[in-house]
This record gives structure tokens, C-alpha cells and sequence, in this order.
């Protein structure tokens, strides 16, 4: 499906990150993987470090994914940090924290890979938002509210951007599963496996898999949209 396109993935060694770059991959994109502080372990990977909420680091590494793939016509921003702090402790600093590493990142992202594709045809950026971003849950309303604004931001990159034929949509997760969660937060598990109609965690596959549709010509009328994969748990009723 994605058979001679070339994909940038950031934070592609963090958990649901490397699930996306594994699904593009299996679906024939040539990807180059992102990331900060935890380099790929296997030696084939095409991988390049950056600090995204710094200009010069995010147009280094968007002009080293074009030299080295030949190309640029999927992104995925991925890349985020999820503090759990109630709000009554949150200072400024750790709400700015959150945005700088949800947002900023984003922003950067998006608009230097926009510049690189606006005369080459077009492509597909993806924002990885969360239910969060319409849902909030405790302890998370810097997470939350920034989440918010990375939705808001994928639509008006699709308004601004569609008419150069680059796609800008957002997939938001639910609970996605990584190793030792059931030992980490055992009633957020077992609450999520009861609650949700499809009973179980998501897996960053399935996250990867709704990347590689909106990556692909399928979703070829489609942008500024939200796409939640969640097993059905944002339409469970609260009462
Ligand atoms: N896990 C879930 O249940 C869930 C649910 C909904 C949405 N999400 C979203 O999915 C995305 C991935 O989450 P995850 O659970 O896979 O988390 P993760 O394993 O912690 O991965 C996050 C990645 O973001 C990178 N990163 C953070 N700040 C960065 C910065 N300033 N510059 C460059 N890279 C930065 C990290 O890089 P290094 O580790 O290399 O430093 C890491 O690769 C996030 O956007 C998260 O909000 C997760």
C-alpha cells in the first residue's frame, strides 16, 4: 500500500512509535526513525537524533531524512512526554514542560516537513493526538489540554496546507498496552479490559495500522480529521 513512499516516524524507538514505523514498513515505506535519547537496537534501521522542540535540531533532521530517503512524503509526529501530575501540584514550568514536548514539537515538525513536500507533490502528516484530547482523565490536565490544542492544530494545518496537496490528520489512541503495564497499574488494566467494548488494551500495531490508512492514497479525501482508536471506549456511556 505504501510501496516506494518514504516515511519520517518521531520517537520511533518509544513503544507505540516503533509499532508505526514497523506497520509503515511492513506496508512497503521506506522509514527513517526518529529519536531522541534511545537509539534503535537493530543495526538496519535508517535512524537520526534530534531534540524536537529545538528549530535548528527539527530542520537538521528533516534535511538529513531528505538527503538520506531521496524523499519526504509521509510524517508521523509520535513524539510526546506523559507526565501524571494532579493539578493542584502542576507549576508553570511542568504545563509548559508538557506543550513544549507535545505541541512545540509538532508545530516544528509539521511546518518544516510542510516546506519540504509544498513543490514535491504533496504528502501526509500525521499527528499521534490521544483520547485524552477530548476526554481528559485525572492527573493529566497539562496532558490533556495539549492534546487538545494538537488537534486543533491538525485542522488548521489541513486547511492551510491542503490546496499544496498535503494531507494533515490526527489518530488518537486509548490505552495502548507496553511491557509491564499489568504490573505497573494493574486496576487501570483490568478497568480498561472490563470497560472497553472490544475488552482488551490496544497494541501499537493497531495504532500503526491507522497510520498506514492515513498515509495511504485510501484516505486520499481526507484531512483535518480526528481517526480514535480506542476499542469503542469513547462512546461507552458515563451514566
Ligand atoms: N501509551 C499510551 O497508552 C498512549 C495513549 C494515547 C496516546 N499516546 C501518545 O503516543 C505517543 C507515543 O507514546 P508512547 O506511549 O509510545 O511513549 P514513549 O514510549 O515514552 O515514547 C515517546 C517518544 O517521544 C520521544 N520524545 C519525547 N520528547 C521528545 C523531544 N523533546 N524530542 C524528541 N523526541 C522526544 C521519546 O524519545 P526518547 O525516549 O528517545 O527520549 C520517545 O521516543 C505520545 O505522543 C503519547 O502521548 C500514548
Amino acid at each position: 500500500m505504501l510501496t516506494g513512499k518514504t516515511a519520517l516516524v518521531t520517537g520511533a524507538t518509544g513503544g507505540i512509535g516503533a509499532g508505526i514505523a514497523a506497520r509503515l514498513a511492513a506496508h512497503g515505506a521506506r522509514v527513517m526513525a526518529h529519536y531522541r535519547s534511545r537509539p534503535p537496537t537493530q543495526p538496519d534501521v535508517l535512524a537520526v537524533q534530534a531534540d524536537l522542540r529545538k528549530p535548528a535540531e527539527v530542520d537538521r533532521l528533516l534535511a538529513e531524512t531528505l538527503d538520506r530517503l531521496g524523499g519526504l512524503d509521509i510524517v508521523v509526529n509520535n513524539a510526546g512526554v506523559q507526565p501524571v501530575q494532579p493539578l493542584s501540584e502542576q507549576t508553570l514550568a511542568d504545563w509548559r514542560a508538557v506543550f513544549a514536548g507535545t505541541v512545540d514539537t509538532a508545530f516544528l515538525v509539521t511546518k518544516a516537513a510542510a516546506n519540504l513536500m509544498v513543490g514535491r507533490g504533496g504528502g501526509a502528516i500525521i499527528a499521534i493526538g490521544s483520547i485524552e484530547g477530548t476526554l481528559p482523565a485525572v492527573g493529566h490536565a497539562h496532558y490533556a489540554s495539549a492534546k487538545a490544542a494538537l488537534l486543533m492544530h491538525t485542522k488548521a494545518a489541513a486547511l492551510e496546507y491542503g490546496p499544496h496537496g498535503i494531507r494533515v490528520n490526527a489518530v488518537s489512541p486509548g490505552l495502548i498496552s507496553r511491557p509491564g503495564i499489568e504490573d505497573a497499574w494493574p486496576e487501570g488494566v483490568a478497568s480498561w479490559t472490563e470497560h472497553a467494548p472490544l475488552g482488551r488494551l490496544g497494541t501499537p500495531e493497531d495504532v500503526g495500522d491507522a497510520c498506514v490508512f492515513l498515509a495511504s492514497d485510501l484516505s486520499r479525501w481526507i484531512t483535518g480529521q480526528n481517526l480514535t482508536v480506542d476499542g469503542g471506549m469513547s462512546v461507552r456511556p458515563a451514566w
